[in-house]
């Protein structure tokens, strides 16, 4: 038996707030939550940025326990309301402003959604779980045992690794490096404080790389895979030495379950897939994997097309987790190879030209010149 078949035989349904489920991570994440407990609430709650997008949950939309709503973070009187009326009990939260090369054009998005957000949505859920998840005189069966609020962050909190570095763990100080990488640790401290100070049962993730599906193309793997497809040139930064540790997200998804249901309130797990990789032979296996699956690339083989071009300011050198922890005490590890991952994920962006074609708009090619010019 699964570990979803386990808790939803053992548990009452859950209500849950997904923050930015219509991103990448957060849509592939309502897909697993919605087909393994479709007894769960789980109302969806996305600005619809650049980066958000309807068609993410095209698979999903219109069951009867799903709701989407179109709306910010920082909007208290919203988020109120969909607590309150919703009963929530668990926050899944994953919208952020989430590519580091816009962070170094215009941060300040970033410390609104990513700092401001968080504040947001954690002084929200500290209200609500006062006055429906603990026991008062005028509820007394007000029970705040299962209410968890998961914060979803990112291992580029902890900085940059040099090559002989031990991976992140849990105690890692952080040292964050670009304007993103700050915004994220900024609230990832607002979280673990929101624990100390309040007992609000917040739990933080730190997850290196992901890939996969409903990945947007400004992020290395799909925007390879999107300009093999159309013969553009491959932009690799800098000598392309960087390291990467990749995990497939419905990996991430998995772990995220566990977290949830199992992780310790006020607890960091780290999250990782075990797959350090240097951007240019990730660049490489990408190349060779759409050489043998794609019948009609117009620039073959595929590796011509990659051009090395001018280094991302603060570019942190190297990542790598140790996920030791989250194995140990929640028994989850990750079940894809990069390769077999890899693969699904390039044979999605193959058959799915008609999820990507639409976003390569003209603001993302004023997005796109004013990276690579
Ligand atoms: P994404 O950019 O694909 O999606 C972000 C979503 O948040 C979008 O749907 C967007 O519309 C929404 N959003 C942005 N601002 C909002 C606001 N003010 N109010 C409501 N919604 C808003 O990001 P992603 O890659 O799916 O990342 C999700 C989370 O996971 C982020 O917090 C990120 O830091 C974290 N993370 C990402 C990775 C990765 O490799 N992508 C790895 C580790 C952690
Ligand atoms: O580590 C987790 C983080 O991974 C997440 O928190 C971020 O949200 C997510 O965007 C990702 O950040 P990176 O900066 O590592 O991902 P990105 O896909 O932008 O870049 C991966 C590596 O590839 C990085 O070393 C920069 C390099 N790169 C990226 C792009 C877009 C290139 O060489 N060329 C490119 O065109």
């Amino acid at each position: 038996m699964t570990f979803s078949q386990q808790q939803t035989l053992s548990r009452e349904p859950r209500r849950l707030l997904v923050t930015g489920g219509a991103g990448f991570i957060g849509s592939n994440f309502v897909h697993h939550w919605c087909k393994q407990y479709p007894g769960d609430r789980v109302v969806v709650l996305d600005a619809l940025t650049y980066a958000g997008n309807r068609n993410n949950l095209t698979y999903v939309e219109g069951r009867e326990n799903l709701r989407f709503v179109h709306g910010d973070i920082c909007d208290r009187p919203l988020i109120d309301t969909l607590l309150g009326e919703e009963m929530i009990d668990t926050v899944a939260h994953f919208a952020a402003e989430s590519h580091v090369d816009r962070s170094i054009l215009g941060p300040d998005a970033f410390i609104r959604t990513n700092v401001v957000g968080t504040f947001t949505l954690l002084e929200a859920f500290r209200h609500h779980w006062k006055r429906q998840g603990q026991p008062t005189s005028n509820n007394p069966s007000g029970d705040g045992s299962t209410y968890r609020f998961l914060h979803v962050s990112t291992d580029e909190v902890y900085g940059s690794l040099g090559p002989d570095d031990p991976p992140f763990t849990e105690t890692t100080p952080y040292a964050p490096n670009s304007p993103y990488s700050a915004s994220k640790a900024g609230s990832d401290h607002l979280a673990r404080a929101y624990y100390e100070t309040y007992g609000l049962p917040t739990i933080i993730t730190n997850c290196s790389n992901n890939y996969g599906p409903y990945h947007f193309p400004e992020k290395l793997i799909p925007l390879m895979c999107i300009n093999i497809l159309l013969g553009k040139s491959l932009p690799v930064y800098g000598d392309g030495q960087n390291v990467r540790d990749w995990l497939y997200v419905g990996d991430h998804c998995g772990a995220l379950d566990v977290v949830i249901h199992r992780g310790q309130p006020g607890g960091t797990y780290n999250i990782g897939g075990n797959n350090e990789v240097k951007n240019i032979n990730l660049v490489h296996t990408l190349c060779e994997l759409m050489n043998e699956l794609a019948p009609h690339l117009s620039v073959r083989p595929s590796q011509k097309l990659i051009t090395f071009v001018k280094d991302r300011p603060g570019h942190d050198r190297r990542y790598a987790i140790d996920a030791t922890k989250i194995q140990a005490e929640l028994g989850w590890t990750p079940a894809e190879t990069l390769e077999g991952g890899l693969r699904q994920t390039l044979e999605w962006y193959l058959t799915h030209r008609d999820w990507w074609q639409p976003l390569l708009s003209e603001e993302y090619q004023a997005y796109y010149r004013q990276v690579y010019a």
